[in-house]
């Protein structure tokens, strides 16, 4: 069988350690598994990313109908080119450091454009495949800002690019994180709707706690999902593309 996992969160959740952490668990119990981060983790992903995150136009921002496609046209091509194929053959646990509800919950209520017409577009990329299981690492926007912050500021650029997952622009700050704190507001608002009207598949962690002891409540939920670990096969999941 396969078991699909995505991690939600605002900036400076600690979501990426978490399903980082997650990955490295179910590897060392000898169980398949692929980490994928959206957008990336495909060829036409990092692409996205890197204009995403960049400001090729000469610092110019993006439309927000532009921005909402980016997201989606590398979420479509992850779910074509990679989640559906592994799901097809029942191999593996796929996990997702973000996927489409980062949609509903940026685009959606931080932006606000219409929510019901994102769904379309999300159901449209995802060819309607949704986790079995989404954690969402919620805290307030001031304390995940705070961390964010922190770690630009301690480490120089490059390291810092690296730590926050390729996030920091050219001109070292991130993409969502000069919006205002209302804004953060409003997706964290956002995703727990979303929680909300879905109870079977999220499952809200509360993300002020210790790193470890996140991971511990994890891994128990996960654990009581997974099957026994597979024979065959090696126990990482290597994605197919040339780096
Ligand atoms: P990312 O590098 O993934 O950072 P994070 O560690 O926060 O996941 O940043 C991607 C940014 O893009 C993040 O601020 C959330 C945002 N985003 C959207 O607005 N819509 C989307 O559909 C996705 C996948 C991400």
């Amino acid at each position: 069988m396969s078991l699909f996992i995505s991690f939600e969160g605002g900036e400076g959740s600690g979501k990426s350690t978490q399903a980082e952490t997650l990955h490295k668990r179910l590897v060392d119990e000898h169980y398949q598994s692929l980490l994928l981060h959206e957008p990336g983790s495909t060829p036409l992903g990092r692409h996205m990313r890197d204009l995403l995150k960049g400001r090729p136009w000469g610092g110019e921002t993006i439309s927000h109908g532009a921005e909402l496609f980016m997201f989606t046209a590398a979420r479509a091509e992850l779910v074509a080119k990679v989640i559906k194929p592994l799901m097809r053959q029942q191999r593996g646990i796929i996990i997702a450091d973000r996927y489409a509800d980062s949609t509903i919950a940026y685009q959606g209520y931080g932006r606000r454009m219409p929510i019901e017409e994102l769904v379309t577009v999300n159901h449209l990329a995802t060819q309607g495949v949704l986790p079995d299981l989404t954690f969402l690492l919620d805290c307030a926007p001031e304390e995940g800002l705070k961390r964010v912050g922190e770690l630009q500021t301690v480490l120089p650029l490059e390291i810092a690019d690296e730590a926050l997952g390729g996030r920091v622009d050219r001109e070292g700050t991130t993409r969502f994180e000069e919006e205002s704190i209302d804004f953060h507001e409003r997706i964290r608002v956002g995703y727990l709707k979303l929680a909300e009207q879905e109870p079977e598949r999220f499952r809200i962690i509360d993300a002020a706690k210790s790193i470890e002891k996140i991971a511990e409540q994890i891994w128990s939920i996960v654990s009581e999902k997974l099957p026994g670990p597979s024979d065959a096969g090696p126990p990482e999941l290597k994605l197919e593309f040339p780096a």
